[in-house]
């Protein structure tokens, strides 16, 4: 039996989408499996099982490649998201969309509620074959915005990118330092 750990084998040609199927792994070991990473034809791709349904989408967040592997899944305006761990952004399991919560002013009286940004994050097709779980790459041409951090050049964008919230990071440090210094100073001096 396949583990999942075992890197993706073909499995003949996904009729509906037009590519290949790739094997994933035994629903009766992924079920119990947290989310995982997949790299198929140069590609990370992220698998969740939750609730008894499979998903798989672009393995880093759209806004600015975060992991999404380590998102916590919560309902949110009636469907199921993943929140990215980096700043939060909530995407939808099943479409992608990017989601967020805004002041609806047409309401009565207005209130807060879930407005969608449109599809953000690529999701793949999932499908199941005698207790396997395959992963069918999405085809579809249209620029979505995960789309910038995969394949080679993704690469280079994450790296670019992770290099600056570093950067970000390491002046907001020394920035903090320098007023807890400041502040320190301020009392003994008064
Ligand atoms: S990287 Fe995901 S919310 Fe910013």
């Amino acid at each position: 039996m396949p583990s999942v750990l075992e890197s993706s084998v073909m499995a003949g040609t996904d009729k509906a989408q037009g590519g290949p199927a790739h094997f994933v792994g035994r629903r009766e070991e992924l079920s119990k499996a947290k989310p995982f990473v997949r790299t198929l034809e140069g590609r990370d791709v992220l698998v969740i099982h939750h609730q008894g349904t499979f998903y798989a989408m672009d393995a880093h967040c759209y806004h600015a490649a975060g992991a999404l592997k380590n998102g916590d899944i919560e309902e949110l305006g009636g469907k199921l998201c993943l929140i990215c761990p980096n700043h939060k952004y909530k995407i939808t399991l099943a479409e992608g969309e990017g989601i967020y919560k805004a002041m609806d002013k047409e309401k009565t009286p207005p209130g807060l509620r879930w407005f969608s940004k449109g599809p953000k994050q690529r999701v793949h097709r999932i499908s199941e074959a005698d207790g396997g779980v395959y992963v069918t790459l999405s085809e579809d041409s249209t620029w979505l915005d995960s789309d910038f951090f995969q394949g080679e050049k993704g690469k280079v964008n994450r790296d670019k990118i992770k290099a600056e919230e570093e950067a970000k990071a390491a002046i907001a440090a020394k920035a903090a330092k320098a007023a807890k210094a400041a502040k320190a100073s301020q009392k003994e001096s008064s």
